[in-house]
C-alpha cells in the first residue's frame, strides 16, 4: 500500500515544524516509516529555484514568475523525493504544498485560484495530499513567535507588511472552506501539546479510513 501524504499549511510562526516532528514520532511509534520534508526539501535543483525566490534583492520579481518558480520547485521535489517515498509505503509529512501557492500567489498576490491551479496541475500531475492540516493563527502572534526565535532569520516574505499576512490568513480560510473534504483547520493559538493531540486524532482517522 502506498504511504499517506499529509501536508501542513499556515502563516509564519504557526508552529508547523514542531507539529510535524511530534506527529512523525507518533507515526514511527506505530511502526510507520516517515519522511519529513518541506519544499524545496534538500533537492539541489529545487533549492536553487527557491534561493532565487527568497533572495531579498529580487524585489523586481513578477508575481507570475514567482508562481511558476514555486510550481517548478514543487515538481522537482515531488519527482525526486515525494513520489518515490510514497511508492515505497513511506508516510510523507510535508511543510507547505500546493495550498501555499493557492493562498500566497493566487489570493494574496492576486493571480487568481484558477491560474495557480492550472500551473500546479501540470506540476503535480494531480497528486494531492490525503490530508492537509491548516494551522490558523493571528498574524501578529505568529510574527512575534518568529522574532522571539533567534535561530530563524526573517526572510523577504516575512518582512511584507501586516496587511499582507492578514490577507494570507483570510486566503487560507477561504481555501480551507473550499476544499473542506481535504483540509482541516486547527486553532494554532494553543499549546504545542494540545495542537499535537488534536492533529494526531485527525491523522489516526485518516490512517483508519485509508486502511478500510
Ligand atoms: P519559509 O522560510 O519556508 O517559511 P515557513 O517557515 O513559514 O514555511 O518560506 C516560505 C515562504 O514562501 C513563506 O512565506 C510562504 C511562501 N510560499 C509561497 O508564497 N508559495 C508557495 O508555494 C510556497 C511553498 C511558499
Amino acid at each position: 500500500m502506498s504511504g499517506t501524504f499529509i501536508t501542513f499549511e499556515g502563516g509564519e510562526g504557526a508552529g508547523k515544524t514542531t507539529l510535524i516532528h511530534a506527529l512523525a514520532r507518533k507515526l514511527q511509534h506505530k511502526g510507520h516509516e516517515v519522511l519529513i520534508t518541506r519544499e524545496p526539501g534538500g533537492i539541489p535543483i529545487a533549492e536553487a529555484i527557491r534561493a532565487v525566490i527568497l533572495n531579498k534583492e529580487n524585489t523586481a520579481m513578477d508575481a507570475r514568475t514567482e508562481a511558476l518558480l514555486y510550481a517548478a520547485a514543487r515538481r522537482q521535489h515531488l519527482a525526486e523525493k515525494v513520489f518515490p517515498a510514497l511508492a515505497r509505503g513511506v508516510d510523507v509529512l510535508c511543510d507547505r504544498f500546493i495550498d501555499s501557492s493557492l493562498v500566497y500567489q493566487g489570493i494574496a498576490r492576486g493571480l487568481g485560484l484558477e491560474a495557480v491551479w492550472s500551473i500546479n496541475r501540470f506540476a503535480t500531475e494531480g497528486c494531492m495530499p490525503d490530508l492537509t492540516l491548516y494551522l490558523d493563527l493571528e498574524p501578529e502572534v505568529g510574527l512575534k513567535r518568529i522574532q522571539a526565535n533567534d535561530e530563524r532569520e526573517l526572510n523577504r516574505l516575512d518582512l511584507e507588511n501586516l496587511d499582507f499576512h492578514q490577507m494570507v490568513r483570510a486566503g487560507y480560510q477561504q481555501v480551507a472552506e473550499q476544499f473542506n473534504d481535504r483540509i482541516v483547520t486547527l486553532d494554532a493559538d494553543v499549546s504545542a501539546e494540545e495542537l499535537t493531540e488534536q492533529a494526531w486524532k485527525l491523522v489516526e482517522d485518516k490512517l483508519n479510513t485509508k486502511r478500510s
